[in-house]
């Protein structure tokens, strides 16, 4: 346990109804990335607490992708500060980002396709026995188990995951982070390329995930996969942040005006609302 949060725990012991909550797992404050003279992110300040799904939507190009890249470690930002647990954080690659736990769920999995389930949880960390060689019993053993905790319905243990579904991909990809520590995933269009049945499943294992206590960023052009899942929804147009609201306190068609007129609710008319409809 981080020293940040063993303090915490000591401030909540003092008087645990007045205690401050504990620090956000994620702050990203004040983010600007560019791209040449494209500026993608410009300020855009979002956080996350354990056990919480914010979801980030926003149109095409609205710089969602680039400001998660930047936590991922994979784009560095320009400016603007990174805190996890409540301390700033360094996170100039991706290695620096997985130190941190923080694990990036593709829309595109990178799975070694002619592998089993076992093979992928443990490619480049295999386990390995006393004498040296590879312990496949214990890596199938660990296999089945976080598998089985995530999607009880996950059987296909022995097959090369390239005959897997998208869903029971996104169950090997999820179990590989959750094994190796991940307390924040970043899921970027994860139900993009599935059907209905593999979305319905995907969503199930959002929903565990949060249960553990992970943080999850949840990018999604799909609006009832953001109201499904998300506690919170913050809204990018244009690289600026438009708002963040908790999905409680809003309707859909807000969150659309968000998304494509950059207006929070307080500030849409009935006549704008009218206006999304035409
Ligand atoms: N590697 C890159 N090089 C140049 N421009 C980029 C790059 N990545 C993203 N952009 C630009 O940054 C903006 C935000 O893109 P992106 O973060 O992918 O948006 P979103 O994920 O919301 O669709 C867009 O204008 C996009 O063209
Ligand atoms: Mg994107």
């Amino acid at each position: 346990m981080s020293e940040g949060a063993m303090s915490t725990e000591k401030v909540a012991g003092v008087d645990s109804a007045a205690a401050p909550l504990g620090a956000p797992l994620v702050e990203m404050r004040n983010i600007r990335i560019a791209f040449g003279g494209v500026h993608a992110v410009e300020g855009v300040t979002v956080d996350l607490r354990a056990g919480e799904v914010v979801g980030l939507v926003g149109g095409n190009g609205a710089g969602k992708s680039t400001l998660m890249r930047a936590l991922s470690g994979a784009h560095p930002p320009d400016g603007g500060e990174i805190l996890i647990d409540g301390q700033v954080a360094s996170i100039t690659n991706p290695r620096d980002a997985k130190a941190l736990g923080i694990e990036t769920i593709y829309q595109t999995l990178a799975l070694a396709d002619n592998i089993d389930a076992a093979g992928n949880m443990f490619l480049g960390r295999e386990l390995k026995t006393r004498t040296g060689s590879l312990d496949d019993d214990a890596m199938e053993s660990a296999t089945r188990k976080v598998i089985g905790r995530l999607n009880p319905r996950f059987k296909a243990f022995k097959r090369p995951v390239m005959s897997l579904s998208g869903g029971q991909r996104q169950s090997v990809a999820i179990a590989r982070a959750v094994h190796f520590n991940a307390r924040i995933l970043i899921m970027d269009e994860p139900t993009a390329a599935l059907g209905p049945a593999e979305t319905a499943q995907v969503r199930t294992l959002v929903k565990q995930l949060k249960d553990d206590g992970i943080g999850i960023f949840l990018i999604s052009h799909d609006i009832h996969d953001v109201f499904d899942l998300s506690d919170r929804i913050s809204v990018m147009l244009h690289g600026k942040l438009v708002g963040t609201v908790r999905k409680a306190d809003v309707t859909t068609d807000e969150v659309l005006a968000m998304i494509i007129m950059g207006k929070l609710p307080s500030e849409v008319s009935e006549k704008d609302l009218a206006e999304l409809h035409r």
